[in-house]
């Protein structure tokens, strides 16, 4: 093989079950418009958010992703000590030192390497490419991805820009070898770190600080970019998709998405009303909702701060 040229992979992931854990405290529009200068009517309109889930005292990104991870082994059939390795993506982790990824596998009880993978809001598709990766390298033969997040501490109660879209969610998936001509056709990953600055918790500061319609313009642009570049690396078009499932940031950065795109908007799932936009988690909760049917074309594509994104098109497996 001559160094930089990439070969087809044989093996691809496929995902064999799925998790969510969710905070049971809900934080609603009549809420915040009790303490901030907001309303309801404001936040449906430019966000379509109408409440999101608020982690307890003791509930962190590490409980929430240890009850989702241990879902989704059950849901796969697989028992903890046959997972191989363990990514969670995360950009709240309860403590610096040592990642998330370690009291996950001790919770959970894996026997296997486990790190933090942080691209923000692409996390949980990043970690699904770098599964696909090591499953087709047969590094390992099955890989538990977590995208887990409690960011709530993380904004600032007093700014109505933030404190209104973000919430607390972790969902999880297994992913194994998937039977030929299922599991994950094509992928897109990237970064323009030059936009580092506009969405970002800056040295030491407590909170996220957020250029909210120049993350808005970037987020259509990468999200329907990256979904485009993944659907022609898999040989297929937005007319062949079955779900959607875009990061839940804003209800309207998703319409746009759709259009621009081309996907009837009755194959787009879509839960930020419930639960705002939970970064890493929102893919995957999102698509353990729509419980996609065996054979479906799904187009997974989220964007984050970095700013990053990644895309990925899987032929769902449910055999
Ligand atoms: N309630 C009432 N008014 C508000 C609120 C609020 N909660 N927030 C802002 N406003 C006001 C503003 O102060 C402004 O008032 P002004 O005209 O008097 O100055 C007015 O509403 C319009 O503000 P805009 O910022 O232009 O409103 P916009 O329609 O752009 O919506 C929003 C703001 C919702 C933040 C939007 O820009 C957005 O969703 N951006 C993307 C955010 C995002 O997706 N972030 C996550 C990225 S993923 C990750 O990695 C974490």
């Amino acid at each position: 093989m001559v160094a930089g040229v990439l070969v087809d992979q044989t093996v691809t992931a496929a995902i064999a079950g799925m998790g969510v854990a969710l905070p049971e405290a809900r934080l609603t529009n009549a809420d915040l418009e009790a303490t901030l200068d907001t309303s309801d009517e404001w936040i449906v309109e430019r966000t379509g958010i109408r409440e999101r889930r608020i982690a307890a005292d003791g509930e962190t990104s590490v409980t929430l992703a240890v009850e989702a991870g241990t879902r989704a082994i059950k849901d796969s059939g697989l028992a903890p000590g046959d997972i191989g390795l363990l990514i969670v993506a995360t950009l709240s982790p309860p403590q610096r030192l040592p990642a998330a990824a370690a009291f996950v596998q001790n919770g959970i009880g894996l026997d296997c390497g486990a790190f933090d993978l942080n691209a923000a809001c692409s996390g949980f598709v990043y970690a699904l490419v770098m599964a696909d990766a090591f499953l087709g390298a047969g590094r390992a033969d099955s890989v538990l991805v977590i995208g887990s997040e409690v960011l709530t501490p993380l904004v600032d109660p007093g700014d109505r820009t933030t404190r209104i879209l973000f919430g607390d969610a972790a969902a999880a998936a297994v992913l194994v070898a998937a039977p030929e001509g299922f599991g994950l056709l094509g992928c897109d990953v990237g970064c323009d770190g030059s936009a580092a600055g506009i969405l970002e918790i800056g040295p030491g500061q407590p909170y996220v600080r957020m250029e909210g319609n120049e993350v808005f313009r970037r987020a259509v642009r990468a999200c329907s970019e990256s979904a485009a570049v993944a659907l022609a690396k898999s040989g297929l078009s937005a007319a062949d998709v079955d779900l959607f499932v875009p990061h839940q940031a804003n209800g309207r950065i998703i319409d746009a998405v759709v259009s621009r795109l081309g996907i009837a908007p009755d194959r787009v799932a879509r839960n930020v009303e419930r639960y705002g936009n939970t970064s890493a988690a929102s893919i995957p909760l999102a698509l353990a909702e729509a419980a996609p049917a065996h054979g479906d074309i799904v187009l997974l594509s989220g964007f984050g701060a970095g700013m990053t994104w990644a895309s990925a098109v899987l032929r769902w497996c449910s055999a």
